[in-house]
C-alpha cells in the first residue's frame, strides 16, 4: 500500500548516518544556527562570556548551562508567528569539569564557583526574531528573565502551607524560593509554561536516616551525600539544618513568561517526583488532561485531570480563570496489563489505601509522597518515563521509556517487556472514544529501541541500518503528526545521539529515519517546531561530556581554542526555506 502524501511528509529528507564525531550533521539542503549559548548575554547591559573570569553575578545575566526543554510562544500576529517569539529553555544540571579551568568534581567548588553553579540552573525566557536568514535574540525586550534556584515562588493546591513545606525559607509553607534540575515541560493553551522538577535529590545533602522525613526522601532517592557544591556554602540545601526544604523541590512550575515580574507557582495538585515533562491537552468536555513521567527506574506514569473547565475565550477575566486551572484536579497513576488495557488509579486522599492506615492525613501528604501512594494503589513500574505528548492530528498518547538496565527476566510485563533494557521503548496510549478523562485506556507498542543486532525490537521493515534509535527521551510532532523523538544513551550503541522521524500510523507505523547526529557526549533536547514547521529548535545538552574544560572532546559550537565546549540552543532550517521534512 502507498501513504498518503500527508504520511510521508516527514520522510522526504535523506537520512543521517549513524556516526560519532565533533559536529552537528544534519541531512542534505539543511542548516543550522546558534541561537544562544551557555554564557551569552540575555541583556543589552551584561556581561560578555570570558570562561576564566566568569563570576555568579555575571552568570545571573546570561544563559545557563545544559539547555533541555524549549517552549517557543509566538509574540505577533499570525503572518509573523513563526518568526517572532518567546523561547523559554530549560537549564537543567552543570558539570563543573566542562565550566571551570582545574575542576575537578562537583563537590568541591569555592564560593565563587558555586554561585555560578547555582545560577547556571533554573530557566531563560528570552525573545527572539527571526531577520532575513537568522533568528536573533532580542536583548533588550522586557520580557528576557533568568529564573533561579533562588527566584521566589509560590505553592498552590493541595500541598501550599502544609507543614511539611514550613522550612528557613518558608516560613507558611507557601513561599518557596526558586526550581532546580529543570528537565522538559510544556506549553498550556493559556500562554504559560511548564517546567518539571527532575533529578532535584543531587542538591540536598544530610544524613537522612534521622530525619522525620526519612521514608518520603528515600523514596526520591535522596543519599544525603555531597553530588553538589551547595550545602557546603549555603545552609538551604543541608537536611540537617533546614530538614523540610527538599519538599519544596519536585513539582511542576507553571511560569509566565508574558509577564516578567510574574511569580512562578508550585502545582502541587500535579504531585512529587523526580518529573520529567508536562504535556496537556484539553479534553472535549474542556477539563484539562496533563501526562507526566517520573524518570527513575521502576517509577510511574501519571495524569492530571483538572476539576474545573477551561475557557476558549481571549478575554482577561478568562485568562485569570485559566490560570488557576491546574490548582484542583485529580491526579492518578497509570497501571498497564498486559492484554493491553491501562487502568488509571486515582490517588486521592482517604480512598485505596491512602488514609491514615498508611500514614497519610491529607491529600498534601498524598502529593507530597506521590510515588509512595502510586506503589499502594498498585501503579506499573515502567523503564523510566521520560516525555509524553499528545499527537495533534491522531489525539493518541506516545510515552517515552528510555531504558531499564536493572530490570530482570521475573519482572517483566506487556510494557516493559525486555530485561536488562538499554535500548528503551515508545508505548502508544489511546482514550476510548478521544475521552482522556476516561478511567480506562488502550496501550499499545509502537517501538521496542535499540540496535536491532543486540536487542530484540520492532522496527518497520524497511527502516534501514541508520533507522534505529535507542533511549529515546524527549519528542515533539510536526503539523503531520510525525513523531519527532530525541534520544539520550546512544553512545552506549557507538553512535551518537541525534533525533528520528517515527510514523506512527499507517503501512509504515513504526518506521524511523534518522535526521539528525549530536557532537560527541551530548544529548538532543528540546525539540520544538515553529508553527509553520519552518525552524526546528533543539537543544544540545552536555557537548563533550566526558572531557574537561581544560581537555575537551570537541569545541562544538565555537571550534575557538579559548573556549569549552557549550551547550546550545540551535535553529535548525531548510536552505530552500521549505517545511522540516518536506
Ligand atoms: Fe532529565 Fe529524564 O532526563
Ligand atoms: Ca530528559
Ligand atoms: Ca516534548
Ligand atoms: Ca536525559
Amino acid at each position: 500500500a502507498t501513504l498518503t502524501s500527508k504520511e510521508q511528509a516527514a520522510f522526504k529528507f535523506k537520512e543521517v548516518p549513524h556516526g560519532l564525531d565533533e559536529f552537528v550533521t544534519l541531512p542534505p539542503g539543511y542548516d543550522y544556527q546558534v541561537v544562544m549559548r551557555w554564557g551569552d548575554p540575555l541583556f543589552s547591559e551584561a556581561a560578555a562570556f570570558e570562561p576564566l573570569a566568569q563570576t555568579g553575578e555575571k552568570q545571573l545575566k546570561q544563559f545557563g548551562f545544559n539547555n533541555d526543554y524549549i517552549g517557543f510562544l509566538p509574540l505577533s500576529n499570525e503572518q509573523r508567528q513563526s518568526t517572532h517569539g518567546l523561547l523559554v529553555v530549560n537549564h537543567e544540571h552543570t558539570k563543573a569539569k566542562l565550566m571551570h579551568p582545574g575542576a575537578t568534581n562537583d563537590c568541591d567548588l569555592t564560593l565563587e564557583q558555586t554561585k555560578v553553579d547555582i545560577a547556571a540552573h533554573g530557566v531563560s525566557v528570552l525573545e527572539v526574531r527571526k531577520d532575513a536568514e537568522t533568528w536573533q535574540v532580542v536583548k533588550n525586550s522586557r520580557f528576557n528573565r533568568r529564573i533561579t534556584p533562588e527566584t521566589p515562588m509560590r505553592m498552590t493546591g493541595p500541598a501550599a502551607g502544609s507543614k511539611r513545606l514550613i522550612s528557613k525559607s518558608s516560613e507558611n509553607g507557601v513561599d518557596s524560593r526558586g526550581t532546580c534540575a529543570n528537565c522538559a515541560g510544556g506549553i498550556t493553551p493559556w500562554g504559560t509554561v511548564l517546567t518539571a522538577e527532575e533529578n532535584v535529590d543531587q542538591f540536598f545533602t544530610g544524613d537522612i536516616e534521622q530525619l522525620a522525613e526519612k521514608r518520603n526522601y528515600q523514596r526520591m532517592i535522596f543519599s544525603g551525600e555531597p553530588e553538589k557544591s551547595w550545602s557546603r556554602h549555603f545552609e538551604r540545601w543541608d537536611l540537617n539544618k533546614n530538614p523540610n526544604e527538599g519538599n519544596h523541590m519536585g513539582w511542576i512550575v507553571e511560569i509566565d513568561p508574558f509577564d516578567p515580574n510574574s511569580v512562578p507557582k508550585k502545582r502541587t495538585a500535579l504531585g512529587r517526583f523526580k518529573h520529567e515533562a508536562c504535556n496537556l491537552f484539553i479534553n472535549r468536555d474542556g477539563r484539562v488532561v496533563a501526562y507526566m513521567g517520573d524518570d527513575e527506574k521502576f517509577e510511574y506514569v501519571y495524569r492530571f485531570v483538572s476539576k474545573r473547565r477551561f475557557r476558549n475565550q481571549s478575554d482577561s477575566e478568562s485568562a485569570t480563570f485559566n490560570a488557576n486551572l491546574l490548582e484542583e484536579g485529580t491526579l492518578s497513576a497509570a497501571k498497564f496489563d498486559d492484554a493491553g488495557r491501562l487502568t488509571w488509579l486515582p490517588l486521592v486522599f482517604g480512598e485505596d489505601g491512602l488514609g491514615p492506615e498508611n500514614d497519610f492525613h491529607s491529600q498534601a501528604d498524598v502529593v507530597i509522597e506521590a510515588r509512595r501512594a502510586a506503589d499502594i494503589v498498585g501503579a506499573t513500574p515502567m523503564d523510566r518515563p521520560e516525555d509524553i505528548e499528545v499527537n495533534p492530528v491522531s489525539h493518541k498518547v506516545y510515552v517515552m521509556l528510555t531504558k531499564n538496565k536493572s530490570r530482570k527476566t521475573d519482572q517483566l510485563d506487556g510494557a516493559n517487556p525486555r530485561a536488562l533494557n538499554r535500548g528503551g521503548q515508545i508505548v502508544e496510549l489511546t482514550a476510548p472514544g478521544g475521552d482522556h478523562t476516561a478511567d480506562i485506556f488502550e496501550w499499545d507498542m509502537l517501538l521496542l529501541c535499540g540496535d536491532p543486532n543486540t536487542c530484540v525490537t520492532n522496527y518497520h521493515s524497511e527502516t534501514t541500518p541508520n533507522g534505529w534509535l535507542s533511549c529515546p527521551d524527549n519528542c515533539t510532532f510536526d503539523n503531520q503528526g510525525n513523531l519527532w523523538a530525541a534520544t539520550d544513551g546512544a553512545e552506549d550503541f557507538g553512535v551518537a545521539d541525534g533525533l528520528w522521524a517515527i510514523q506512527t500510523e499507517g503501512e509504515k507505523r513504526g518506521y524511523a529515519r534518522r535526521f539528525l547526529r549530536v557532537p560527541i557526549g551530548a544529548e538532543l533536547c528540546g525539540p520544538y517546531f515553529t508553527p509553520d514547521n519552518k525552524t526546528l529548535f533543539c537543544a544540545v545538552q552536555h557537548p563533550g561530556g566526558d572531557g574537561s574544560f581544560d581537555k575537551p572532546d570537541t569545541r562544538w559550537p565555537d571550534f575557538d581554542v579559548t573556549l569549552p565546549p557549550r551547550p546550545a540552543v540551535i535553529a535548525i532550517y531548510k536552505k530552500d526555506g521549505g517545511v522540516i521534512g518536506s
